[in-house]
C-alpha cells in the first residue's frame, strides 16, 4: 500500500512509535555520568581508528581570522584532561599557537549523535623528551609525512611533497632520522567541555568547566538549553 493511502493520524502514530524505540542512555539526566561518558568517547577515539572521535577538528586564531583543520587524536589523559596530537613544526598552526595558545576542538559522532566542543590551551613540544618519546613509539608509516617539503608552501606542480625515494612505500627508520626535527607533539589541556546529544525524545546540552589549569581542578557542571 502506498504511504499516501495511510491516513495522516496513522502515519503520526507510526512515527511516534518509532521515536519510542530509541531509549535514553543511562547518563541522560546525570551530569557526572554525562561527563564520564564524554571522556570515554574521547578515550575510544584514541584507540579505535574507526571511531568518529579519532579525527576531531582543531580551531586556532590566525592573523587572517579563524583556522580549523582535522587532526588525528593520538592520546588522552583523563586525569589531566590532556589530549595529544602530532604535527609538523613547519606548519602554519605553530606560529598561530605562539601568538595565541587558546584553541577549540570539535568532535562529532553521527551514530551516537553526540557533539563535543572543547576549549583549552595548547602546548607545543619539539626536540624535547616528550617529542623524542612519541617519535620513537610511532609507526614509520605515520612519520613519513615529516620527510616532506614544508606543508602549505606553494608548489609549481602537483606534488605529494615527499622525496621520490620514499614515495609509495614505508620508510626505514634510518631514512626517517632527518625528519625528526620536523616533528612536534601538540598537547591541549581542556578547560571547558560542552556536550550536545541530539535525541528524538529530548536533546541534552551541558557545560563542564575547570577553573584553573591545575590537573585535578574542580569541575563546575550545568545543563544548558539545547
Ligand atoms: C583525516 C585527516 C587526518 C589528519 N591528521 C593530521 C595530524 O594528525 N596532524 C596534522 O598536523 N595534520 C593532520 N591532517 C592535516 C591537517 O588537517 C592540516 O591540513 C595540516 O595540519 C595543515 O594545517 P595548518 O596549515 O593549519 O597548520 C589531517 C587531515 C585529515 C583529513
Amino acid at each position: 500500500m502506498s504511504s499516501t493511502l495511510i491516513p495522516p493520524t496513522a502515519q503520526n502514530a507510526a512515527a511516534a512509535s518509532d521515536r519510542t524505540i530509541e531509549p535514553f542512555p543511562d547518563h541522560h539526566n546525570d551530569l557526572s555520568a554525562t561527563l564520564k561518558f564524554a571522556w570515554q568517547m574521547v578515550g575510544r577515539g584514541v584507540q579505535d581508528r574507526r571511531s568518529a572521535f579519532h579525527t576531531p577538528v582543531l580551531a586556532t586564531q590566525s592573523a587572517d581570522g579563524p583556522q580549523a583543520r582535522v587532526l588525528v587524536l593520538r592520546a588522552f589523559d583523563v586525569a589531566t584532561r590532556t589530549l595529544t596530537f602530532h604535527t609538523d613544526t613547519r606548519s602554519a598552526k605553530l606560529p598561530e599557537l605562539t601568538q595565541d595558545n587558546r584553541v577549540a576542538l570539535t568532535f562529532y559522532d553521527a551514530a551516537r549523535k553526540v557533539q563535543l566542543r572543547l576549549g583549552g590551551v595548547a602546548t607545543v613540544h619539539a626536540n624535547d623528551a616528550l617529542s623524542h618519546q612519541r617519535w620513537a613509539a610511532a609507526r614509520p608509516s605515520s612519520l613519513r609525512c615529516y620527510l616532506g617539503a614544508q606543508p602549505g608552501a606553494p608548489s609549481p606542480e602537483p606534488t605529494s611533497g615527499l622525496p621520490s625515494q620514499v614515495e609509495g612505500r614505508e620508510p626505514e627508520w634510518q631514512e626517517l632520522a632527518v625528519a625528526e626535527p620536523n616533528f612536534a607533539v601538540l598537547q591541549i589541556a581542556a578547560q571547558r567541555l560542552e556536550w550536545l546529544h541530539l535525541h528524538t525524545r529530548g536533546q541534552r546540552r551541558a557545560l563542564f568547566t575547570w577553573g584553573s589549569s591545575d590537573a585535578g581542578g574542580d569541575c563546575a557542571m550545568q545543563w544548558l538549553n539545547p
